[in-house]
């Protein structure tokens, strides 16, 4: 498996997992306009010609967020959620990390906490359907010298 950026001929590959993934997914035009913005990227994970993952992430002043992240369902278990975080962490060269996510999500919160994330505030009724997003937070690693 390889993590590489995303690319714009990935474009129906990624919108298909989107779609298959997420009840409010992005349109085309949005991944569209991260491929033309620096402050934005794409990361997918790629097994030969298949997309079976990918995230995205959105520099903003001084911290990361982590604007959709996906793995395929017959992929899942296989730290490839993992891998595909490892290489956001390593883009955002530093900077902190942040995300919301439904408080339902019981496996994307086991991932980003295994990941390093906390739990650090509630967005009561963030999502069109009125539940709660959980805001998650992963300071930078300080090197303690030793
Ligand atoms: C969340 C998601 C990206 C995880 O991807 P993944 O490739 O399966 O994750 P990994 O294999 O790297 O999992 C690493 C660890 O996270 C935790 N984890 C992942 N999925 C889990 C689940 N369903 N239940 C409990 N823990 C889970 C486990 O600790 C796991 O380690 P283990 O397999 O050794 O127990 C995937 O389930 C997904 O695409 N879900 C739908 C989309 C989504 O919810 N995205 C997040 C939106 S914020």
């Amino acid at each position: 498996m390889k993590i590489r950026q995303m690319l714009p001929s990935d474009l129906p590959k990624v919108l298909a997992l989107e779609r298959r993934t997420f009840s409010d997914p992005w349109s085309f035009g949005s991944f569209l306009a991260t491929l033309a913005n620096s402050q934005e990227r794409i990361f997918v994970a790629a097994m030969g010609s298949e997309l079976v993952g990918y995230i995205g992430l959105w520099r903003m002043f001084d911290s990361v967020h982590i604007t959709n992240l996906a793995v395929k369902e017959e992929y899942r278990r296989q730290g490839i959620g993992l891998r595909l975080l490892a290489e956001a962490e390593k883009w955002a060269g530093g900077f902190p990390l942040t995300l919301e996510l439904r408080a339902n999500n019981t496996a994307a919160k086991a991932l980003y906490e295994k990941f390093g994330f906390v739990v650090c505030g509630v967005r009561p009724g963030y999502y069109k359907d009125g539940e709660d997003a959980l805001i998650m937070w992963k300071e930078l690693k300080v090197d303690s010298g030793n």
